[in-house]
Parts: C-alpha cells; structure tokens; sequence
C-alpha cells in the first residue's frame, strides 16, 4: 500500500470558501491525509475548527511561523511534506516564502503573490530546491479541458487564429454600488487583495487557461477595466485584447459585475480547421465545432478521450465530473509529481504558470493606467 503524502493546510477554515473544495479534493483519490495547520488567525477558532474535522490538535499551529518551527523538530518521516496555502491573496508571498525556504512542498491558491517581483522571489527560491510548487488554478484540471488541450495539441482543430475566453460573476454587483458594503469583502481593499480585483481573482484564471490549452504564450495585451466608482481603487470587469502574433489574436473577458450571472467561464478557441468551446457551467460537454461536419459533443470518460483526459475520470461515462473533481485532479497531479509518476504535460498548474499569472495582471493594470495602449508580456 503506499503511504499517504502528509498535507497541512493555512486557511481554509470553517468560514471560508475555498477550504472545503481542498479538503474534499486532497482524498478523493486516496493520497493524502491532512495533518494539520492554521485554518484561522484567531487561535480558539482555528482549534475549534480542527477538532470538527477531527485533527490531532498538537499539529494546529498558532500561526504559520510556529507550525514551520513545530514541524521541523518533528522527525521527517512524521512532518508535513507539502503544505496548501488557502488565505487571502496577501499572505501567499510570506507563507510560501518561509514555506520553500525550509523544504516544504506547497500548493497555493491563486493569485500566487500580490505582485509579480514577489512572483519571481518565489521562483528563485524555488529554482535551488528540488520541491514541488503547484498554483491551483482549479479548472485545469476537468476531464474536457484537458481534452481540450490534447486536441489542440495534436492539431485536431488547426493552427490556432481566435481566443476568447469569458468569465462572468455577478456577486460583486450589489457590493460595489454600497460603499459601505464595500468593506466587507477583502477582494476589494489593495492592501489584502492587490493591485486588482476582477482581473487577478478570475481574469487570471482566463489567462492560464489560454495558455494552458493551447500551449503557446501570450505576447501582448491592451485592457480597458472598469472601477466603476472613482472611490473604489479595485477594477470589478475588464475587457483585455490578446495577441499571440499579428495573426493569432482574441480576448479575455471578464467581470464581477455582470448582474445575475453565476460562474460563467467560457473558453473557446478557434483553428483553421475547426473550433473547441467548453463551459465551466456544463462542464462535462466539449463542443467540437468545424464548417464542414455537423457539430460533435464529446464527453468524459470514453475511449475516444485522450489518455490524459482518461485518468482524469474515476467512474464510467454518465457520472459528472465538477469543480470538486477537477480540483482532485491537480491534487492527484502533485501526489503522482512527488511519487515520480507524473506522465502528462500539465497535471498540475506550476509556479511558472503562477508567475505568468502575476505578470499578467500587473500587465492588465499597467495597460489601462497607460490609457489602454498595447503593453508587451515577454
Ligand atoms: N481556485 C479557485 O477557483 C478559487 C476559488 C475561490 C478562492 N480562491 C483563492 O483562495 C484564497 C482564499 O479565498 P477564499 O474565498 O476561501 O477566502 P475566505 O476569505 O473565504 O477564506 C480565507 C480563510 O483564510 C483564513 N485566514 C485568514 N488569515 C489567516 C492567517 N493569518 N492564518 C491562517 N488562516 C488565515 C480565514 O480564517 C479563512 O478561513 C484566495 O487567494 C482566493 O483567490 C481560489
């Protein structure tokens, strides 16, 4: 039987959002146990909180200072060998900082820093170890998109000509238009969130998966974001022009703002040959368009599906697959990285895609302060 890869965990206490999607995400496949961590910055909180999901509580820590301190008089057959940061966004940087600093492994939440100087501190520190450093930008890891990716890969559709990509919230809508609300939501104060809201909560995530499908780099953006209100520092929706050359162009689309909508990412891109579109609300359907044949819906877990996509499933076709799911597959992703069975390009998001990710938004911001001009990547 192989041994379970021990997982601590910062953030993701009771009162938040993402904790329980990693929690659920880090069994599903059998390879981890949770140890420990700090779930909350109030202690009786965070102890409270441990002994609800059934923790040792002499592995819950007072703050991630003391954890790392704790967990490195333990012998290292018991310490924590990777460790999943969950907080809000600011304290990414610090926790991931000390974290690789003493030779932990670490999964971290998306954006990887607040700034992208930050982005490439991590990247140094990393480059001297010889850890795993994951960035969940969670819907890398569906079953179709990573269908998707290995169509495009094997020229099933062309070379590529038009992205666009759209992701639609509308949460921050009743928020924005309440200053005093405003305060309520650490996504919208600078010094928690950074330099932007919209675009680096879930723009990001459009901008990796360009990337991630379609395995080429973005070159240049012109964005145009809007704030709204002039009393409100944080950008809730933005529109970002995309050139990969100047024959490969498209958009990124993305807001807070678009009263009533829920999750809606769309990503569709399109070839000379045909086009592949995929919905994170349906997200067990690839649409496989083409001029010349009718359109073809793929779906998981068929011999058709690429290998990749394959061992992204665990149940025959007809059970869906969701965000849960698809979080599991990354975890499933750093467990097969640290167990030297990782096979396919893309298992995991990396730190490079978290550092793309920083330069990306601080690139975005950069291009609508400049008045919208084109602002290069690389
Ligand atoms: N990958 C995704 O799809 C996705 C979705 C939602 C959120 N996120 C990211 O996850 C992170 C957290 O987002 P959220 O919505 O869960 O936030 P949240 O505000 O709901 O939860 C944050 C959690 O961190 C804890 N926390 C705060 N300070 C801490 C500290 N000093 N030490 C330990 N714990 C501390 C809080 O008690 C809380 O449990 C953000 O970076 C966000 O961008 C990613």
């Amino acid at each position: 039987m192989k041994s379970k890869i021990r997982l601590g965990i910062l953030g993701g206490g009771g009162d938040s959002l993402i904790g329980i999607v990693h929690r659920i995400a880090s069994s599903m496949h059998d390879s981890y146990s949770i140890i420990g961590g700090v779930f909350n910055p109030d202690y009786s909180e965070n102890l409270k909180f441990a002994k609800e999901i059934g923790l040792d509580e002499t592995r819950v820590y007072e703050d991630y200072d003391k954890m790392i301190e704790q967990e490195l008089k333990l012998d290292e057959s018991e310490r924590m060998q990777v460790v999943s940061i969950l907080t809000p966004n600011f304290l990414h940087y610090p926790m991931a900082k000390k974290l690789l600093e003493n030779n932990f492994s670490v999964i971290c939440e998306k954006p990887m820093t607040t700034t992208y100087k930050e982005a490439q501190d991590l990247e140094q520190i990393y480059k001297s170890k010889k850890l795993t450093f994951a960035v969940t930008y969670t819907y890398t890891g569906y079953p179709m998109i990573r269908q998707m990716k290995e169509m495009i890969r094997e020229g099933v559709i062309g070379n590529v000509q038009r992205v666009d990509l759209q992701y639609y919230q509308g949460w921050i809508n009743p928020i924005i238009h309440d200053s005093d609300k405003r305060s309520e939501t650490w996504r919208l104060q600078p010094d928690k969130s950074g330099i932007s809201c919209c675009i680096g909560d879930i723009g990001t995530h459009a901008f990796d998966m360009l990337e991630y499908v379609t395995g080429m780099e973005v070159q240049e953006l012109l964005s145009d974001l809007n704030y709204v209100y002039d009393d409100n520092p944080m950008d809730v929706d933005g529109t970002i022009l995309i050139r990969f050359s100047d024959k490969i162009k498209g958009v990124i689309r993305a807001s807070q703002i678009a009263t009533g909508e829920e999750n809606c990412f769309t990503v569709a891109i399109y070839g000379r040959k045909g086009g592949l579109k995929w919905q994170q609300e349906n997200p067990n359907y690839l649409n496989h368009l083409s001029d010349s044949k009718p359109l073809q819906i793929l779906k998981p877990g068929h011999d058709y599906n690429s290998n990749f996509s394959k061992i992204s499933v665990k149940l025959p076709p007809g059970h869906p697959e969701g965000m849960f799911d698809s979080m599991a597959n990354i975890y499933n992703g750093v467990a097969r990285e640290i167990r030297g069975e990782k096979e396919f390009d893309g298992e995991y998001p990396t730190l490079n895609d978290g550092l793309r990710g920083m330069l990306f938004i601080e690139k975005a911001v950069e291009s609508h302060n400049n008045g919208n001009t084109w602002v290069k990547l690389n």
